[in-house]
């Protein structure tokens, strides 16, 4: 029997999911912070809302696979493990182009990382809302990740709303395999134990190196390098491309402004998109305007940092 006042708090959370807000919700491994993840906006709120200095891809949660399908490419292999699903395994896969999902939710990668919880609470809030949610731990930056809706309420002070699904069953985050192929590879250790994963569906999986697997890629000094060389906190020289916040100077090459009015916020939306813009027009050089390091800027310079880093 579905429990009235459940399901009356699950239209409740999943209203204020299409509208844009951030919500804790439980899954099988520890609670997520929860976002639309097709809206920029509201996957930004969870970097706020957690106080993130960086823009990680987050893991996108889906209800079924069906939802799952239309993010993703799944190859044999990938349906494959996808048997497994709901659980404690994300896959890494090649996004689907025009998915739909905001630049800032995979970290402007052209991979995506999908999962199915397995718990009936959080497949019914995203069944409601219908669309994917964009989740890391529900817990502030640097803290311990969360397996009760007590321990939610307590790191955010009462200012998210929290789904009650009791305590988490495994406790631990979920295990993350990329589908390379026909190669798999484990980036990150988690709820779902390799072994296991390998004997019930009689595959090998790979272990990334060691910085790899603490990492995941999403976190490599210079993962997010584009092809262009990158000059931060400075003014356009001819013959480079460049990427302005706030009053732009007058510069004749190609030019995208983060935000005329010097907003964070839409700084942070446009980030991706832009430098995949001017990325592609070619320039050798793409010079950034200074970013002041408050807010959201200080993962908008941790960004532009590793896309400037030193390439291996
Ligand atoms: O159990 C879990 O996985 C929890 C619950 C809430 O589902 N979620 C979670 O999400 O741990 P998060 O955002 O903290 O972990 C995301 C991890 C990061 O290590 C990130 O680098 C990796 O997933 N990741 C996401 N997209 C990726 C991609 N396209 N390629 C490689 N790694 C990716
Ligand atoms: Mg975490």
């Amino acid at each position: 029997m579905p429990d009235p006042g459940k399901t009356a708090e699950i239209d409740r959370l999943a209203a204020l999911l299409r509208a844009g807000e951030v919500v804790a919700f439980p899954t099988e491994t520890v609670y997520g912070l929860g976002a639309d993840a097709t809206d920029a906006d509201a996957v930004l709120s969870i970097y706020e809302t957690k106080g993130r200095p960086r823009f990680n891809p987050l893991i996108i949660h889906c209800a079924d696979l069906a939802m799952a399908e239309t993010l993703a490419e799944f190859s044999l292999l990938a349906r494959k493990l996808a048997t497994l699903w709901p659980g404690g395994l994300t896959l890494v896969l090649p996004a689907r182009p025009g998915n739909g999902l905001a630049d800032v939710a995979t970290a402007g990668l052209d991979s995506v990382a999908l999962r199915i919880p397995d718990h009936k609470l959080a497949l019914e809030l995203i069944a409601a809302v219908g669309r994917p949610l964009a989740a890391p731990s529900a817990n502030p930056s640097g803290r311990l990740s969360p397996t009760t809706a007590e321990q939610v309420r307590r790191g955010f002070g009462g200012r998210v709303p929290v789904l009650d699904g009791g305590p988490c069953r495994a406790g631990v985050e979920s295990t993350i395999i990329r589908v390379e192929g026909e190669r798999l590879v484990q980036l990150r250790a988690g709820a779902l134990a390799r072994a296991e994963i390998e004997r019930t569906l009689g595959v090998t999986i790979d272990v990334a190196e060691k910085d790899a697997a603490v990492a995941a890629p999403g976190m490599l000094a210079s993962h997010y390098a584009p092809n262009a060389l990158m000059r931060l906190n400075t003014a356009p020289r001819a013959g480079e491309a460049f990427l302005a916040f706030g009053t732009a100077p007058e510069f004749g090459g190609p030019m995208r402004n983060l935000s005329a009015s010097g907003d964070l916020h839409e700084a942070a939306r446009n980030l991706f998109a832009m430098l995949h813009e001017l990325d592609a027009v070619g320039a050798g050089t793409i010079a950034v305007a200074p970013i002041p390091n408050a807010g959201l800027g200080e993962a908008i310079n941790d960004r532009l940092e590793r896309a400037a880093a030193p390439r291996p």
